[in-house]
């Protein structure tokens, strides 16, 4: 196990009818931007909790932030915090209206070009204190440091870490997620499924504790999938809890993470608006097969501890199989021809943007080159 340095200052307030919690987490002087989505609020009763649970507060508010945020939207909030001299940011929706919160909040404290943030020409030291109810568990955003952001005008999708971004609390109320269409919940299982796999499915380097927690969240995750009729109470806790902890840091700390699957979904997503979490299902089993060699211990690992499967001869690809398996009972579909035809040229189109961004040796290993990178994405076809 390496070092590491671990906190998760996020207060998580969890449980049915707790969004009303939130009246005793923000100061009564506060001065609230409401951030949120396209209307998903409005029509399942939350957006109205909200503001009677802020009726002591000044509340602005700024909605139509969408499915992965632009930098071109965003701005506009950016103005908003600056001119009304917002104090308090409140996030209320999925993973994109958090990331979108935590860009508003660093970019209200910065004068120059807030894409500066995510170009990496900025370092964030200072952001506006942040809180969130979370409607759609799956990217982990609501308690940790990351923020991803797209920029329209260039088919840019960039992310920023920064302890100032890290809410300050997020109410977890599983009854949120009961308006969620099935494709959002399977992506939300998905996008959890691949986090935990990018700090789990790496090297075994004798980490029981993180890999014991990574085990857990991954059967929890597959039971989800295999009881996906059968959603109750029960079932959507556990998804909006195991969600969570695949990315607050914990499974991460002191053990080698791989992230390229994300790396190169990202890409795909910013030039084809793919799911963020069927980018990734498309990418992995690919990647995987790939990378089988430096990955074989830790696949047959999981094979043993998350599938069940026997021991013995094939049993890293058996995984593989078994993970590809796991996306298509959630009718994620695993092949970019999934998408259409004439995918030679997406496959070019990504690997341009890859090398503008700099991605030529991803992976725990770095052993991902542009080329094996172009192996991934043909073999995905
Ligand atoms: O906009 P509204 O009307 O709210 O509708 C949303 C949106 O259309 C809808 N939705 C959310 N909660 C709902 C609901 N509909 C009905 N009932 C509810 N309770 O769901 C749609 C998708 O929402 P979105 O926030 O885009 O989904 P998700 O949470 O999957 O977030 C994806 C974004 O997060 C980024 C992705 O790249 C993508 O931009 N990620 C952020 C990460 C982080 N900050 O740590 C890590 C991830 O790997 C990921 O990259
Ligand atoms: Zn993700």
């Amino acid at each position: 196990m390496m070092t590491f340095n671990y906190s998760n200052p996020t207060n998580i307030i969890f449980g049915q009818g707790q969004i009303t919690a939130i009246q005793h987490k923000i100061p009564a002087s506060a001065k609230v931007l409401l951030l949120y989505g396209g209307g998903s609020i409005k029509d399942n009763g939350i957006y109205q909790q909200v503001t009677q649970a802020l009726s002591e507060n000044s509340v602005l508010e700024f909605s139509g932030i969408t499915p992965n945020p632009t930098v071109e939207h965003l701005d506009k909030a950016v103005a908003l915090a600056k001119a009304q001299s917002i104090t308090f940011i409140l996030a209320v929706g999925g993973g994109s209206v958090i990331d979108g919160a935590k860009y508003v909040a660093a970019a209200a404290c910065y004068n120059g070009t807030g894409w500066d943030i995510l170009e990496g020409k900025h370092t964030v030291d200072k952001a506006l204190p942040i809180g969130c109810i979370l409607t759609l568990p799956a990217t982990g955003s609501e308690s940790n440091t990351a923020s991803v952001v797209s920029k329209a005008a260039t088919q840019d999708k960039l992310a920023f870490l920064s302890p100032t971004v890290q809410p300050q609390f997020a109410v977890l109320d599983p009854d949120a997620m009961k308006t969620l269409p099935a494709r959002q919940l399977a992506n939300g299982i998905a996008d959890a499924w691949v986090h935990t796999c990018e700090q789990y499915l790496t090297v075994q380097e004798g980490a029981w504790v993180q890999d014991g927690y990574a085990e857990a969240l991954l059967k929890t995750l597959l039971r989800l999938a295999n009881t996906f009729e059968q959603q109750d109470d029960q079932w959507r806790a556990n998804l909006m809890w195991s969600a969570n902890q695949a990315l607050n840091g914990l499974i991460g700390a002191g053990v080698t993470q791989d992230w390229a699957t994300h790396m190169i979904g990202h890409e795909l997503t910013a030039l084809y608006g793919v799911d963020h979490a069927r980018s990734l299902a498309i990418i992995q089993p690919s990647l995987l097969r790939n990378q089988l060699h430096l990955k074989q211990g830790k696949l047959e690992q999981m094979g043993e501890a998350v599938f069940g499967l026997d021991a013995g001869k094939d049993l890293a690809e058996r995984t593989i199989d078994a993970i590809e398996a796991f996306y298509h009972k959630l009718d994620i579909a695993t092949r970019l021809t999934d998408y259409g035809n004439n995918k030679q040229a997406a496959v070019e189109a990504v690997l341009a943007k890859m090398e503008a961004h700099g991605l030529l040796a991803i992976g725990e290993h770095q052993s991902i080159t542009l080329e094996e990178s172009r192996t991934i994405l043909q073999t995905a076809i």
